[in-house]
């Protein structure tokens, strides 16, 4: 691959996330939507007829393609199965988040992407964001000190009875779907857990609120995630200097405030364009075009840091999907 060559995505799935996808790589340059596989074939072609591209009939003509890459827009339970075909088939992966159910799945993926000598990375899209840049830059600049303890939280409202969100078959909760972007925020200032305790409710076997304590290797981190409660929640990162508060959506960062205890505030400022999504499609597209097999900014290892705690904060509320059942011990 050449340091211009366009990038041909593949995607597997075409429901919410996948449109905002396709929307987004409009605004990558050097990247084209080429083939689509949805279980429904008038689905994909429904999808290609607005933003382009080919109906593949399966996934494994979609793989056998002359794609580059794969994105994987499917709900959380199929993420790790389709991320192996796609890297044994020798394409790199963009694969949504959470990159998989668990830490023993995240392993599989993982493992499969060392073999085949493929890039994967796990879609989660905040520190592509203009602001989150903005805000490390500035914090190099004129600093804060090393954050010690994060604050955030996420938490839906108006969830659907009949959303995937409550269907434990299909890996439902708060946890998964949403409470992973605190999780990331407090993995990537205080890096891994060493410690997780968690309380929250559980109702027909899905985590409907969750409130985590977690100790890390750089500090303390609480995060909430829900369903059914409304909590579009800002973000904030202390340290001995000064803090900082990401404003309201923090995981579509476009604002944030930094204090500093000599009295200064600075406003950041960073419209996201293209929809957000589309920064980290243009990071990925750069990764492929320079041979890389992972990404510096969101690693292999931050993904399974992420995934860890999650498997702890879950087992610790008691939530065992279906498909674990027998196999538990191996989260
Ligand atoms: N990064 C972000 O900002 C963001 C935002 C939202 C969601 N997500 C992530 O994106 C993923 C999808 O979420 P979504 O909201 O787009 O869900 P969605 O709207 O329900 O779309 C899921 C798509 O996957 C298809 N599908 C369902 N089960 C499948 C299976 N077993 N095999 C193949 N295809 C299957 C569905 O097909 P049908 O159309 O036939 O049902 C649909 O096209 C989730 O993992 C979620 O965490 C990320």
């Amino acid at each position: 691959m050449t340091t211009s060559q366009e990038i041909r995505f593949g995607i597997i799935g075409s429901g919410g996330i996948a449109r905002r996808f396709a929307q987004g790589l409009a605004h990558v340059d050097g990247a084209k939507l080429t083939q689509v596989w949805n279980r429904s074939a008038q689905k994909s072609q429904d999808f290609v007829g607005d933003f382009g591209g080919h109906v593949a009939e399966s996934v494994e003509s979609l793989l056998a393609s002359d794609i580059d890459a794969v994105y994987i827009a499917t709900p959380h339970t199929s993420h790790a199965q389709y991320s192996i075909a796609a890297l044994a088939a020798g394409k790199a992966v963009l694969c949504e988040k959470p990159a998989a159910v668990s830490l023993g799945e995240l392993e599989a993926v993982l493992a499969q992407a060392a073999v085949s000598g493929k890039l994967f990375m796990e879609a989660m899209k905040p520190p592509f964001y203009p602001l989150y840049r903005k805000l490390r830059e500035t914090l190099l600049a004129d600093p804060i000190g090393p954050v010690q303890f994060v604050r955030t939280g996420f938490s839906i409202p108006d969830v659907e009875p009949d959303s995937r969100l409550y269907q434990p078959d299909l890996a439902g909760g708060g946890l998964l779907d949403v409470g992973v972007y605190g999780v990331f925020l407090s993995v990537d200032w205080l890096g891994a857990a060493k410690d997780v305790q968690v309380q929250g409710r559980v109702a027909a076997g899905v985590d409907t609120f969750a409130a985590i304590n977690s100790q890390h290797h750089g500090g303390w981190s609480q995060v909430y995630c829900g369903l059914g409660l409304s909590g579009a929640g800002d973000a904030m990162l202390a340290a001995a200097n000064g803090h900082v508060v990401i404003h309201e959506k923090w995981w579509h960062p476009e604002r944030a405030t930094i204090c500093y205890t000599d009295g200064r505030k600075v406003e950041l400022h960073e419209p996201a364009e293209g929809g957000g999504l589309n920064y980290e499609t243009a990071h990925f597209c750069e990764l492929l075009r320079t041979g890389k097999l992972q990404s510096p900014v969101l690693s292999h290892e931050t993904s399974r840091s992420m995934i860890r705690l999650l498997d702890h904060a879950r087992e610790g509320l008691g939530v065992v999907y279906p498909f674990e059942r027998g196999i538990i011990g191996s989260i």
